[in-house]
């Protein structure tokens, strides 16, 4: 009769429903008895079919057996590569949420067996840095197809700038995620390493090779290849300017790490291999120098890069740049080509300039692409190409 009073009161029920549970109260502790056994019964039988188990086919199987059984938790279209595949197939989405840190961290893994245990056929990773869209992209299209085992390809653009390449297209797909990047500062050559960082995720990738918008191709895809493949150096321009836009930019707070007789300058467009990238990748010795003493009017992607790889790998550098490009009109910047300069004998020039060394010979192709070409040069390139540029 106690529990009558208390618990109209406690839960403001009707005095019908307090019955039933005055009754219910009774036949509980029966309830949760029987339970308490059932319960106990279950841990006793599940421990001998454990030790069982475990006796009869050791700790592995039992592990084997939880892990066969995941993918099932997954839906039917995904599978994780469980082979080899799954630490060598490229990324097949480019679009990923890492920060540069962390990106640039995940690139620079490398693999200390040396030999390769698959058939690795080494492509070249064209970096396309660009400010918007590729208006010369017919004729890299033209240039890159029917290669697809040996190339790649990356963009860097201005992140407002969305592309619109169809699905057949080379470019579709193609662009990393980028910031803004601005002419002359460390921008720059962070847009550069992002590019060669996002590349490098891509085990495959062997030369990279840094291009803009404006560049073209000089000859066709398999002697580029061949040409790159046979060199025993990577093209980084570098030289020792000794005049106010060389050593004259030189900022003697950057020593000890970088002193003036290792001072360079260097096109910014340059080919290099898999180790020097991720050189530039990991660096974090040279970057703060650089970044704090070389502002304008030192144009950090002009000496950077250049700077150090004299440092740490002089040995491996051709010290000139693949790409020709026209200084001839004078003023800041080269000259830009349009409709009317795209002739036979422009070209002719271009590729026969003046000898070069080559693996320590003296060569006749010295460049194996040219910048820098307005839109309106795209519909001559296109009729000139299959003839003059072998594409
Ligand atoms: C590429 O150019 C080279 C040299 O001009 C030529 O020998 C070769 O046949 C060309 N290759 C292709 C696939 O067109
Ligand atoms: C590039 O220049 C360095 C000096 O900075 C020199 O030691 C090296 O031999 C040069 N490389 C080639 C291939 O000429």
């Amino acid at each position: 009769m106690h529990q009558y009073r208390v618990v109209p009161i406690e839960e403001g029920k009707d005095p019908a429903s307090a019955t039933a549970r005055a009754t219910q109260a009774k036949v509980l502790p029966v309830r949760v008895i029987q339970m308490f056994v059932l319960f106990f019964a279950a841990c006793i039988a599940f421990s001998v079919v454990s030790i069982y188990v475990f006796k009869h086919f050791g700790v592995s199987s039992v592990v084997t057996t939880v892990a066969s059984m995941k993918p099932s938790l997954h839906p039917p279209c995904y599978q994780e590569p469980s082979g080899l595949d799954r630490w060598i197939k490229p990324p097949s989405d480019l679009i990923h949420t890492m920060t540069d840190q962390e990106l640039f961290w995940r690139a620079s893994y490398v693999p200390r067996v040396k030999k390769y245990p698959f058939n690795r056929v080494p492509k070249i990773a064209f970096m396309f840095l660009t400010k918007g869209s590729l208006p010369l992209a017919p004729l890299w299209e033209r240039f890159l197809k029917g290669n697809e085992a040996y190339y790649s390809v990356f963009v860097h653009s201005s992140p407002s700038f969305y592309a619109d390449f169809p699905p057949s297209s080379v470019f579709f797909r193609r662009q990393i995620p980028s910031q803004v990047a601005e002419w002359g500062r460390m921008s720059m050559c962070d847009a550069e390493r992002r590019l060669l960082a996002n590349a490098l995720l891509d085990i495959f990738n062997e030369w990279f090779i840094l291009v803009s918008e404006t560049c073209i191709p000089l000859y066709n895809f398999t002697s580029i290849y061949q040409y790159i493949k046979r060199s025993r150096y990577n093209f980084v321009g570098a030289f020792d300017d000794p005049g106010p836009f060389g050593r004259g930019r030189y900022n003697e707070n950057m020593e000890p790490e970088v002193t003036l007789s290792m001072w360079r300058k260097g096109s910014q467009w340059f080919e290099v291999n898999r180790g020097l990238a991720i050189n530039i990748v990991e660096d974090t010795k040279f970057y703060p120098k650089f970044e704090e003493f070389c502002r304008p009017p030192c144009y950090v992607d002009e000496h950077y890069f250049p700077t150090m790889l004299t440092i740490q790998a002089v040995n491996q550098l051709a010290n000139r740049s693949l790409t020709w490009v026209d200084w001839s009109r004078g003023g800041a910047h080269p000259a830009t080509l349009g409709r009317a300069d795209i002739t036979e004998e422009f070209f002719e020039k271009v590729r026969q300039g003046p000898t070069c060394l080559y693996n320590n010979q003296p060569s006749r192709v010295c460049y194996l692409f040219a910048r820098k070409f307005a839109p309106s040069a795209l519909e001559p390139l296109l009729l000139i190409a299959p003839t003059i540029l072998g594409y």
